[in-house]
């Protein structure tokens, strides 16, 4: 063979094979990018849910305060699904001949839980506490939108970094209340003040419960979310 020969193949060797493998893993890695990643792909998600539950009958319609069944969103990090048992509160009794009901007595009576499929989710490598958003005031709707007219819940926002900062540098969060009520009542145990308060939050500048929740402002250091 000719020294050009293996010149070239010295070259194919040292350069245009890792030129190759470079290019492969940058093309998965943009791929992943644009496919995989949270703010591409999980906006929107809703999946089929094993019973046909509906946040529209039971949140918007019958007013059943996302409390009764997320109780632990204003004390723990994660709000938790409700087991069969809080279901069985009316169900024991209501509707207890459709097909959908059935199944939750059956799992109730077989004492197996019902398989929802979880809709939002982030990386383990984020840490997300939902006591301290609720305590601070901030709504359920602001990050899961408006679940009291969903049938089937979908994700609606994208739940990205750039969506957590977006907020977390606000100075003022309370100032567009959307659906304050729920948290409000919650959070000052008062119910002429929650009466007061639930028309807007703009004729009570300077109120104390106001005033404290105004200051509150999350953090945009890496290791508050990253640890
Ligand atoms: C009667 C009980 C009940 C009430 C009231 C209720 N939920 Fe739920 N929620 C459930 C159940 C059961 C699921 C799991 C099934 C599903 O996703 O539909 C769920 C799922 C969710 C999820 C998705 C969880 C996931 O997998 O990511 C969100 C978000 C949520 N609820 C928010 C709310 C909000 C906000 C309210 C108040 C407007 C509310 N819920 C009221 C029972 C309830
Ligand atoms: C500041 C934004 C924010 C607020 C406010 C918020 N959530 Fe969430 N929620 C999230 C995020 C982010 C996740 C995914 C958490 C994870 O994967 O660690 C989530 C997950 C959930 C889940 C499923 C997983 C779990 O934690 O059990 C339920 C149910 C839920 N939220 C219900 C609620 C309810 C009910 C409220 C109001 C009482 C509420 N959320 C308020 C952002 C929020
Ligand atoms: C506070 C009372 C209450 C609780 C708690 C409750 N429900 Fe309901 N549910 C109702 C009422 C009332 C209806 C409507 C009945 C009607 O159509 O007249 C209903 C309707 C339904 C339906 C529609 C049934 C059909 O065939 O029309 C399903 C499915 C359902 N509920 C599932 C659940 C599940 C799952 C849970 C627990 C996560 C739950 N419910 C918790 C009161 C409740
Ligand atoms: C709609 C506004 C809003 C969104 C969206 C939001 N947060 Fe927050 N977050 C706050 C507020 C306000 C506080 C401050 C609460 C306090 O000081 O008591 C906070 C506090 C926190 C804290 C406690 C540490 C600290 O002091 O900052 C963590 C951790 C956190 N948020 C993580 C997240 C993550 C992760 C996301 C996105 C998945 C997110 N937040 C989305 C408003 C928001
Ligand atoms: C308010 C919470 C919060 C803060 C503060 C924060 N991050 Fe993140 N970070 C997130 C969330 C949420 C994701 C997306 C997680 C997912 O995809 O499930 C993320 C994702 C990432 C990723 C993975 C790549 C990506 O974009 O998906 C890296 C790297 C990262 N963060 C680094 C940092 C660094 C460095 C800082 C400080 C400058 C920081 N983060 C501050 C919440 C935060």
């Amino acid at each position: 063979m000719s020294t050009l020969g293996k010149k070239l193949d010295r070259l194919l060797i040292k350069v245009v094979v890792p030129l190759v493998i470079a290019g492969a893993l940058v093309g998965l890695m943009l791929g992943y990018v644009v496919f995989y990643s949270n703010q591409f792909t999980d906006t929107g998600y809703r999946p089929q849910q094993p019973i046909a539950f509906s946040h529209r009958l039971h949140s918007g319609d019958l007013k059943i305060s996302c409390f009764y069944c997320h109780s632990a969103a204003e004390k723990t990090a994660t709000a938790t699904v409700p087991p069969t048992q809080v279901c069985m509160n009316c169900h024991s009794v209501v509707k207890r001949d459709s097909p959908e009901i059935k199944k939750v007595i059956q799992s109730f009576e077989a004492n197996k839980p019902i398989e929802w499929i979880r809709v939002h989710k982030l990386s383990d490598f984020v840490q997300f506490k939902h006591q301290v958003h609720i305590q601070a005031g901030v709504s359920c709707f602001e990050c899961h939108g408006p679940v009291d007219q969903m049938d089937v819940i979908r994700q609606e926002k994208p739940l990205s970094m750039g969506w957590c900062l977006d907020c977390h540098r606000k100075k003022n969060i309370l100032t567009q209340p959307s659906r304050l009520e729920d948290v409000i009542e919650r959070a000052s145990k008062d119910e002429t003040f929650y009466e007061e308060i639930k028309g807007g939050l703009k004729k009570h500048q300077g109120t104390p419960w106001v005033q404290e929740h105004q200051r509150k402002k999350g953090s945009t250091n890496c290791s508050s979310c990253h640890y």
